[in-house]
């Protein structure tokens, strides 16, 4: 396998499965000897700029957190103490702002979604603008098509909870009514990564609630490709059945942006309406002993109930904790020469 130094981290349909294997190893080693000796140096002395143009609370802890644990440093960077072009405003371009930044720092995380873009894409867009600008991985924090991190925290919480080998386990990604109003991207790669490590996978929703048709078509491919199931129903019970895996998250209508602008109030008061679209236990005692996970943050009593969220079943601290183990795993891969 070539090494994965410099390697842009945007999807990760884009990396091979070995490659995605290469990094949950990695992290589970980096979780077992957290602070051992021979991962506490790997980023001496580098920093890592974190540029978020939408807020977290995840992200930026563990990817702060990841890189003082890898001897290293992470930078908080904010739109605003920029002086970037806009559509609307004069100032930098991306390519000048792509090349400098790349003469200081071994790695450009981005986090551009939901209200901060006038379009389902317009965030994927500057991702892979500062992907063709820099000389430095870019890394998604959260964009409005991805979430890479996650998905491999996903895996990584499933691989401990449920084997190595998830064949034949069916995760049910079911969507959750609330007033969070969230972009498709946990959704969308979760999706994409688990029907590549083999799961059957269903999605669960509303009708009118349709993600990405091209992620869809993808989740079909990687499925047939690993002859596992892939379905899509509008019953907020049947796919409960028999999962090993639930995932439930609430997620925006394909109308979101028909307005030039995040229509957050429009998607609230049109997914509060679906009040049967929760996650609770009666639903939970259909599955096959599943799991409950969750990206966080969960707006309980909407998407899940407080008994499933906080309840046996669920692993959602640990995959929170996961994204500290893999985001260590991701920077030492391509930050660094392994
Ligand atoms: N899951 C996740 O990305 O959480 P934050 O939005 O808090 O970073």
């Amino acid at each position: 396998m070539a090494s994965l130094t410099g390697r842009d981290l945007i999807c990760t349909q884009e990396w091979s499965r070995d490659e995605l294997i290469k990094v949950l190893e990695l992290a589970e080693k980096m979780q077992k000897k957290r602070f051992d000796k021979k991962f506490t140096k790997m980023l001496a002395h580098k920093t890592f700029f974190m540029f978020f143009y939408n807020p977290s609370v995840r992200t930026r802890q563990s990817f702060e957190c990841a890189a003082t644990e890898l001897g290293g440093h992470a930078q908080f960077l904010e739109p605003k103490s920029m002086r970037l072009k806009t559509a609307k405003t004069a100032g930098e371009t991306v390519e000048d702002a792509a090349r400098v930044m790349s003469r200081y720092a071994c790695g450009l995380g981005i986090r551009i979604l939901e209200d901060k873009v006038s379009y389902y894409g317009e965030g994927d867009e500057l991702l892979r603008e500062y992907a063709k600008w820099s000389d430095i991985p870019i890394i998604s924090m959260a964009h409005d098509k991805f979430h890479p991190c996650q998905g491999l925290a996903d895996v990584m919480g499933l691989r401990r909870h449920l084997g190595k080998n998830l064949k034949g386990k069916k995760l049910l990604q079911v969507w959750g009514h609330g007033a969070l109003s969230r972009s498709w991207c946990s959704v969308q790669e979760s999706i994409l990564i688990c029907s590549r490590f083999g799961m059957d996978v269903t999605v669960a929703y509303p009708e009118g609630y349709d993600l990405d048709p091209a992620v869809i078509e993808q989740v079909r491919k990687n499925c047939r490709d690993n002859k596992a199931k892939f379905e899509i129903t509008n019953d907020p019970r049947k796919g409960y059945e028999g999962a090993h895996v639930v995932y439930s998250r609430n997620w925006m209508t394909p109308h979101a942006y028909d307005k030039g602008e995040f229509d957050k109030q429009g998607e609230v008061e049109k997914a509060l309406k679906y009040t049967e679209w929760i996650c609770d236990a009666q639903k939970m005692k259909l599955t096959d002993d599943g799991l409950f996970t969750h990206p966080m943050p969960i707006d309980r009593g909407h998407e899940v109930t407080d008994e499933v969220a906080s309840g046996p079943h669920s692993i959602i601290y640990d995959v929170a904790e996961n994204r500290l183990h893999v985001q260590k795993a991701i920077m030492a891969l391509t930050m660094e020469k392994l």
